[in-house]
Order: structure tokens, then C-alpha cells, then sequence
């Protein structure tokens, strides 16, 4: 190769093109994909997803995997797609079929904006998935990190990504004291990511880099002595490993107080089904009471009961707490007995019977409270 050749190779090499250079690399960019490339060949994990091209597939792996672990998302990506195998198959479901697939996963927008997308991959590109950034980022639940996974999973482009992973390994990296979060964080991180990115073999880049920081750069305490980029990081050379990412300030957390009612007739419940859109939008619970901070969950339910015109037998069975992306659930579950059926009608909600109801899709509190239930009448039968 002529010295021309190789300078336009090396300068092929990483997908920085031009883009801004907010600050000097310490070491050549090329040798970051060239050490986890050779790592990956040996130690890449072997996932359901990887087994493929189908950028549906991968899309819905990306979106699974936001905010979930892999051990969490192999059983429901698995279920998924053998309910829905191909694109035209999702776009054709009903949201309810999705949500119920979708169902102790948690961030059920993610769910939502996937049927969605679907729809609009059928409407506006004629079913043919996108392979442009700009057509992608038009799809809902699509942001820029999820447009480089599926554009370098999929299509082999030299696209960059910052998921959680990379985001750790390259604030590592290059020893990014400041908040992790913060646009100028953001900038230079994106800026980073792109420098980093090879324009061969971007595919296998991209699993490298998310399974370094998966397996080796975790959060806490990570196996540097085990990390091909171990000399190359800044991080390491400062004695700064395990104090980054700088950890964001502990936020308080609300507390939310609630009583359920298990509204009972005969081997039937009474259930309600969430409005499509907002927290765990078109998911199914049970009548829910607000406690107010002044009162107790009995006094509540009590007036609750008074008000809808219910004067039944009530029992508490036991208190649930669940943690949800905003805050923290208190939960008593108490269980209202009615002998006619009638008197409940007026409520919203419908009547499921209690073997039905595993197949609900019930948020995760709710789920908990069925469970007290069935252990509460598996003791009374
Ligand atoms: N996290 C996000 N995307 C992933 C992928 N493709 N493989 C493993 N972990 C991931």
C-alpha cells in the first residue's frame, strides 16, 4: 500500500469525519476499537439478539434492554417475538396484546411507543424498516443512542451509541470528573463516542464496547486488571476507577400512600383498566384509594366504601411496597366481600374471575396484592 493509500486507510479508520474535536484525545482513537475488537472475538457473550440482522429484532432488543438487565429481557424477548415474529405481525396486534407481553417488564411507554412505531414503520416507510438516522429518530421512543444500535447492530453503519455501558466506560475512559449528565457532558461524551467509532467492523464495535461495560467496566468496582483498554485509560492512570462516574446527587424519592380493594363476588374480582396514555398507561389494577397524609388507609377506604354506597364486610390482608420510576408505593390490600353483585355494578371496571386474572396484565403492586389474595384463600379453602 502506498503511503497515500495508507494515510486515507488510517484516516478511515474511526467515524469522526470532521466532527468537532472538543478536546484532544490522550492516545490514538484507532487503538480503542482495535483492542476491543480483538476482545470481543474472544470474551463477546452469546445473546439471542446477536444471532441476527432483523433490525426489528434488534430494535426491540434495544428497547427491551433500555433501563432492564439481559437476564431479565431474554424470557420476554424470546415470548415476544414468538408472538410477534415479524414487523406487520406487532403493527397488527392490539396495544392490549403488546401491553399484556409487555407485563412486568416495567416503562410501559417503551411498550407503547414500540406498537406505535410500528404502525408508523407500516404507514410511512411501507413496512420497510428505516436504515437513515433522520427516518429513525422520526419514530416514537427512538433517541439517538437507540438510532446508532440499530443503524450498527443491523446495518453495519458507523454510527455511534451512548447507552448507559458506554456512557461508563468512556466517562472512565478519559476520566470525566464532572456529572456525568450535564449537556456539556453530553457533548463531549457524543463527541467521544463518534472519534471512537470505527468505520470497519462497526457492528462488532458496538457489542464490544456495550459488553466491556456489562462485564469488566461495571458500575462500582471494575475488573481493570482484565480490561483490554486497562493502559489506555485515564481513569486507571489517576487512580480514579472506582470513584466514576461521579454519582448523582441522591434525590428524595415521594412516598405515595394507597389502600387497593379487592372487591370480591363469589370466585370473581373487580378490576379497572388505566387510561392508554401516562403512568402505566393500559395496564389493569384494582380500585384504588388515595390515603391522605392526615388519615389512615382504614379511614379511607371506609369513607370510600361510604360514598360508593358499599357497606360490606372488610378485611386488610396485608401492606405491599413497590418502588416505580418516581416513587415509592405503600400499598394496603384490603378485601371487600359483597353478597350482591349488583351493588358494585356502578363501579367502573369489570368482574374477572380470580383464575383469569394471571393473565391480566396487572402493573406490579397489583400483581403483589393478587398474590396476598391467593395465598390468603389457598389458607381459607
Ligand atoms: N444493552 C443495550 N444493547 C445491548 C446489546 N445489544 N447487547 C447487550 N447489552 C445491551
Amino acid at each position: 500500500m502506498g503511503r497515500e493509500a495508507r494515510s486515507a486507510k488510517k484516516n478511515r479508520t474511526t467515524a469522526a469525519r470532521g466532527k468537532s474535536n472538543l478536546a484532544e484525545l490522550p492516545f490514538a482513537p484507532e487503538e480503542v476499537p482495535r483492542r476491543l475488537l480483538t476482545w470481543y472475538g474472544v470474551h463477546g457473550r452469546d445473546l439471542p439478539w446477536r444471532k441476527t440482522r432483523d433490525p426489528y429484532r434488534i430494535w426491540l432488543s434495544e428497547v427491551m434492554l433500555q433501563q432492564t438487565t439481559v437476564a431479565a429481557v431474554i424470557p420476554y424477548y424470546e415470548r415476544f417475538l414468538q408472538r410477534f415474529p415479524r414487523l406487520p405481525d406487532l403493527a397488527a396486534a392490539s396495544l392490549d396484546d403488546v401491553i399484556q407481553l409487555w407485563a412486568g417488564l416495567g416503562y410501559y411507554s417503551r411498550a407503547r411507543n414500540l406498537h406505535q412505531a410500528a404502525r408508523q414503520i407500516v404507514s410511512a416507510f411501507a413496512g420497510r424498516f428505516p436504515n437513515q438516522f433522520d427516518d429513525l429518530m422520526t419514530l416514537p421512543g427512538i433517541g439517538r443512542s437507540t438510532a446508532g444500535a440499530i443503524l450498527s447492530l443491523a446495518f453495519d453503519q458507523p454510527v455511534p451509541i451512548l447507552d448507559g455501558n458506554v456512557r461508563r466506560v468512556l466517562v472512565r475512559l478519559f476520566a470525566w470528573e464532572e456529572n456525568p449528565r450535564s449537556s456539556r457532558a453530553e457533548k463531549q461524551l457524543w463527541s467521544w463516542a463518534e472519534r471512537l467509532t470505527p468505520v470497519e467492523r462497526p457492528h462488532d464495535y458496538a457489542q464490544a464496547i456495550m459488553d466491556l461495560g456489562a462485564t469488566l467496566c461495571t458500575p462500582g468496582t471494575p475488573n481493570c486488571s482484565l480490561c483490554p483498554l486497562d493502559s489506555l485509560c485515564v481513569a486507571r492512570q489517576r487512580g480514579l476507577s472506582e470513584l466514576l462516574p461521579q454519582k448523582p446527587q441522591k434525590k428524595v424519592v415521594p412516598v405515595r400512600h394507597q389502600a387497593a380493594l379487592l372487591i370480591s363476588f363469589e370466585k370473581t374480582l373487580r378490576v379497572v383498566q388505566r387510561p392508554p396514555e401516562g403512568l402505566l398507561g393500559g395496564l389493569w389494577e384494582f380500585p384504588v384509594v388515595s390515603v391522605p397524609e392526615d388519615s389512615s388507609a382504614g379511614q379511607a377506604v371506609c369513607s370510600w366504601l361510604d360514598s360508593a354506597g358499599l357497606q360490606q364486610k372488610v378485611e386488610f390482608i396485608g401492606e405491599i411496597r413497590h418502588i416505580y420510576s418516581h416513587f415509592r408505593l405503600t400499598l394496603e390490600v384490603y378485601v371487600v366481600t359483597v353478597t350482591d353483585q349488583d351493588a358494585a355494578t356502578h363501579l367502573s371496571g369489570r368482574w374477572c374471575p380470580v383464575d383469569d386474572l394471571p393473565a391480566l396484565p396487572l402493573h406490579g403492586a397489583h400483581l403483589k396484592a393478587l398474590q396476598l389474595y391467593r395465598q390468603r384463600s389457598s389458607v381459607d379453602d
